[in-house]
């Protein structure tokens, strides 16, 4: 990957930065970064918490050089800052055994900032962005799991329309995959621009008149399903919860309305009591293990998303560990 011009711009970093650094005041306190990415919200919380910790996981193996050198730039405090971060190459489901391999069992606050990092987008040569014509990957860590090749080329009719329809929300889903499955008999799809031509091809003429890309669903669909993103995200979410002490906090930004909803869902559900209803006295092990720190999802200002565009469909949502217990997943 190229990283020589500048990288991604962290979003919303003011915000996060203010929900969580509460939790990150008292010496030795630890942050996990779960997608440290190129660095930005870590670097923000280490500057405005110098008694913490950041442990960084990615998945990607170039986002942990690039999050060292972002340290180690840093002119103001560079070697302390270097020596509180501590990375780790892992997906994000493994977040509990990747921190107590640290040797700990508490954690003061975490951050996921979902999904792609604007290198990946803009010039990453995987085959994530439908307007580039590269290999068809897709692969967030490169050579693991099947790529996005395989997927459209192997898939049954059926099962690719589903991932379609449900992780890209793709109301021509099944022409689509129809189409797909017609053109791999005779010449499988290897690079990104062949797959844009199909698409292209398969959908009604109205959807090409929208003035988005008809390939922007299918595009998402298929990184999802290649990184099995639903599916790490569920098991973080609730393991990052469990990790917090109480008082820890954690935000989570995300970009699509899959991603979400899954956010929410475990945030309100850790918010509530999961008391039978009419009980004359809450026992202690159903209340709420959960304080939400935003109302609904909070969005970016205007002002940010003018700067950077890819912030336009970001929503945070954040809580605070209020009580002992597990969350559900
Ligand atoms: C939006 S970027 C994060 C950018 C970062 N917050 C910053 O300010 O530089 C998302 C990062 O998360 C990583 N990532 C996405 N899904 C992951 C997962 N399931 N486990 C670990 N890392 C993941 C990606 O490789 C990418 O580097």
């Amino acid at each position: 990957m190229d990283y020589a011009s500048p990288p991604h711009i962290p979003v919303m970093v003011d915000r996060i930065t203010a929900l969580l650094a509460p939790a990150l005041r008292r010496p030795g306190a630890v942050l996990v970064d779960a997608t440290i990415g190129a660095g930005g919200h870590a670097l923000a919380l280490a500057r405005a918490c110098p008694g913490a910790h950041v442990v960084g996981i990615d998945r990607d193996p170039s986002a942990l050089a690039l999050t060292r050198d972002a340290f180690a730039a840093v002119d103001d405090d560079a070697s302390t800052l270097a020596s509180r971060l501590t990375m780790i190459h892992a997906v994000f489901d493994q977040i509990a055994d990747a921190v107590r391999s640290l040797g700990v069992d508490r954690i003061d606050a975490a951050v996921f900032d979902l999904g792609l990092s604007s290198m990946h987008l803009d010039r990453d040569e995987r085959g994530f962005a439908y307007a580039r014509d590269v290999a068809l990957d897709m692969r967030m860590d490169p050579g693991v799991g099947p790529s996005a090749a395989d997927i459209v080329n192997t898939y049954p009719v059926e099962r690719l329309t589903a991932i379609l329809r449900g992780f890209g929300e793709e109301p021509n889903a099944r022409r689509i995959a129809r189409a797909i499955a017609n053109r791999r008999d005779s010449d499988p799809l290897r690079r990104t621009g062949e797959l844009v031509d199909v698409i292209s091809a398969a959908v009604p003429a109205r959807s090409r008149r929208t003035g988005r890309n008809p390939a922007k669903r299918t595009f998402q669909a298929l990184r999802i399903e290649v990184n099995k993103e639903l599916d790490a995200l569920a098991v973080a979410l609730p393991a990052a919860i469990d990790l917090l002490g109480l008082g820890g906090r954690i935000a989570v930004l995300a970009y699509q309305s899959l991603e979400d909803r899954m956010v929410k869902r475990v945030l309100v559900a850790g918010a509530s009591s999961s008391a039978p209803a009419g009980l004359p006295i809450e026992p202690e092990a159903t209340k709420p293990r959960l304080r939400l720190l935003t109302r609904g999802a909070e969005r970016p200002g205007a002002d940010e998303v003018d700067a950077n565009p890819r912030a336009a469909s970001a929503r945070l949502r954040a809580a605070e560990r209020i009580r002992e217990g597990k969350v559900a997943a």
